[in-house]
């Protein structure tokens, strides 16, 4: 008669459940990632170089064919539905697009070229794309300044605007951003950021987006996961990462030695609760 269960969790947009990834066949690199993407939040994927980010952000939006990778094990779900099988522009057509690391633009194109090629899946006509660029504009008026201008001639962090841009115009549900700091001045990276937030908030967008600057991305992210040579070793909400004190140690204040694997530490405060 009188409902009173609490209102529903959040909505989880994507699954991925404990997949393994083997590259050419026999290069075991993921070695059962779970992650749980919920819709409408930011969410960081984390790690050092080489612990399996890009890796993961590709089997979901099943780009690793062309890299002769292959999900062996495990299970991956858009809206509880089973996704590997797709190619990636119908995955694109349902509403996920990947942001690839390193930014590639068309680069004889001008801006605004680059842009609207993000528009290829659609089918809704000019005057809803011409309406999706003015939305890109508000969001990057830095590329309306830029939109007659060669990409190749623009720098790099304007180079991350016109790949973001273009993503938008695919009009999409969820966003899965590789690195969006790599190789950007600070000032240029929390630029970066607050777009990924107005974007989130303004638009909906979900976003999984990996990082090796822990720091800014737990800022900005409402969940987090930690992926250490293809296993997440830790998850939790942004603010309980960030406070973590393992996390602060290896991931958010780097010593000159460089980072230490997690899973170290673990093990050794493990030994030293057992001499204690
Ligand atoms: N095409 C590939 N073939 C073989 N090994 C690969 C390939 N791509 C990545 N790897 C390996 O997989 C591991 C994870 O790489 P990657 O997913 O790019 O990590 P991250 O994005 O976290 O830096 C690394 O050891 C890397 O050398
Ligand atoms: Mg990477």
């Amino acid at each position: 008669m009188f409902d009173e269960r609490p209102p529903a969790a959040t909505e989880t947009l994507l699954e991925v459940n404990n997949i393994e990834v083997i590259y050419n066949h026999v290069i075991l690199v993921l070695k059962g990632v779970s992650l749980h993407v919920p819709k409408g939040g930011i969410t960081a994927l984390l790690g050092g170089n080489g612990a399996g980010k890009t890796t993961t952000l590709k089997a979901i939006s099943n780009l690793l064919q062309s890299e002769r990778g292959e999900v062996t094990k495990g299970s991956i779900l858009y809206r509880g539905e089973r996704v590997q099988d797709l190619d990636p522009a119908t995955l694109v057509r349902r509403g996920v697009i990947q942001v690839m690391e390193g930014r590639h633009c068309f680069e004889h194109l001008t801006v605004e070229e680059n842009l609207l090629t993000g528009a290829y899946t659609r089918t809704d006509g000019r005057a809803a794309i011409m309406d999706d660029l003015e939305m890109v504009y508000t969001y990057f008026p830095r590329l309306r300044e830029r939109r007659k201008s060669q990409a190749g001639y623009t720098s790099g962090g304007e180079q991350q605007m016109v790949a973001m841009g273009r993503a938008l115009m695919s009009r999409p549900e969820m966003i899965l951003l590789d690195e969006p700091s790599m190789g950007l001045a600070p000032q240029l990276v929390e630029q970066i950021f607050e777009i990924v937030r107005a974007v989130n908030e303004g638009e909906g967008v979900t976003f999984l987006l990996a990082e090796q600057n822990t720091n800014v991305a737990l800022r900005y992210a409402h969940t987090g996961y930690i992926l250490e040579s293809g296993r997440v070793v830790m998850e939790g909400s942004a603010q309980e990462l960030r406070e973590n004190p393992d996390v602060k140690e290896f991931y958010l204040g780097m010593s000159d030695k460089g980072r230490k694997s997690f899973r170290d530490v673990r093990s050794y405060r493990r030994r030293k609760r057992w001499l204690a």
